[in-house]
């Protein structure tokens, strides 16, 4: 089992460098791959950082190419490079630009390839499926390149998507990962707790990305750990406004717009619900829910006596909610 993975592995690393020679070096991969990530601003470093490539528009010409190199079929399926059906092997990710995922020490794990020209029938993104090196709920993108500067910052950005990693990078915000549009899981967060206790979420400035991020919270809070969040105008990701603003417009607005996670839901959702006291009631329930997931004692108290004078009722009310909250659980 043992060399079974290591096959996984290999073929995945012959992978990897095979979409980023045809992404420098062949006419295709240039004239298509190379001048879409120009497109979206990343310099040829950024493109080598991350191991970017292209996976050629043809039906199996990386198949073939790892099966001449020696590559045997049942890992080249294993890894989902290869979909085989019937006796026909088709590429996977034929005509993608390819993000490799890499494990905390670099090696390549799986990849996510996007289509060039966003259309309603196609997947914008494909994902390598679970394999026995590759489990989506257990990696962060990202993390090889960022877990230094995370340690160092004592924070980590957590972003939804591949590109946003990649600008915020470029821009010089290095402690970034992404869960790659996975729910949030414990296992994700616990690598990042692994370097710090902090984390920063940075929504999508649109309704789903709010409620993406709203529901990893609490498993967050749940280790321990410090929650910020911090939202983007709308219709803006972290990609789009890296890309626009410079170093310093960027470290200025998320030092600016960072709310402590509790603070921020006690005000955006008591705002949203303050005129409807069944709405309120229902608010006040999901913020004492999220207070109840911290283990510190001391913290809570804190936390309840604020979300008191934010949300106008009295520390009593919450402290019995919150008791109540915590039997139910044992
Ligand atoms: N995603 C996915 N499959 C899709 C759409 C999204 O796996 N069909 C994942 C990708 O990891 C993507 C992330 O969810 O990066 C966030 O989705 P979205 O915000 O829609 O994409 P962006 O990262 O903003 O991608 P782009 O800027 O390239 O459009
Ligand atoms: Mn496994
Ligand atoms: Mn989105
Ligand atoms: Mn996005
Ligand atoms: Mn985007």
């Amino acid at each position: 089992k043992a060399n079974e993975r290591e096959s996984l592995y290999l073929v995945s690393e012959f992978a990897n460098s095979y979409f980023q020679k045809i992404l420098h070096k062949t006419d295709q991969g240039k004239a298509i791959g190379l001048s879409y990530f120009k497109e979206r601003g990343f310099t040829p470093e950024t493109i080598k950082t991350f191991d970017l490539g292209y996976s050629p528009n043809e039906w199996q010409a990386f198949t073939d190419e790892a099966l001449k190199q020696g590559y045997n079929i049942d890992f080249l399926e294993k890894t989902g490079l290869t979909i085989v059906k019937d006796d026909k092997r088709f590429d996977r990710f034929k005509g993608r630009v390819m993000f490799p995922i890499k494990s905390m020490s670099g090696r390549v794990l799986g990849f996510g390839g996007r289509i060039l020209v966003n259309d309603k029938k196609a997947a914008k993104y494909l994902n390598s499926p679970e394999s026995d090196i590759y489990h989506k709920s257990k990696v962060l993108y990202g993390i090889y390149h960022a877990k230094q500067t995370i340690a160092k910052e004592d924070n980590c950005y957590l972003v939804e998507g591949y590109t946003d990693v990649i600008q915020f990078h470029q821009t010089g915000i290095k402690n970034v990962v992404s869960s790659s549009g996975t729910a949030l899981t414990s296992e994700q967060i616990r690598l990042i707790n692994r370097l710090t206790k902090n984390i920063t979420v940075l929504f999508d400035g649109d309704a789903a990305g709010m409620r993406a991020s709203l529901r990893g919270i609490d498993l967050i809070l749940e280790q321990g750990m410090n929650v910020k969040v911090c939202t983007f105008p709308e219709g803006e990701d972290p990609d789009s406004f890296a890309k626009q603003n410079t170093f310093d417009e960027l470290a200025l607005y998320l030092n600016e717009n960072a709310k402590d996670f509790i603070q921020f839901k006690a005000s955006v959702l008591f705002e949203e619900s303050k005129n409807d006291p069944i709405k309120k009631a229902d608010t006040v329930r999901d913020i004492i829910t999220s207070i109840s997931k911290i283990p510190d004692t001391i913290k809570r108290e804190i936390y309840i006596r604020e979300c008191s004078n934010i949300m106008d009722i009295s520390e009593q009310v919450l402290f019995s909610t919150l008791a109540q909250m915590n039997k139910k659980d044992i």
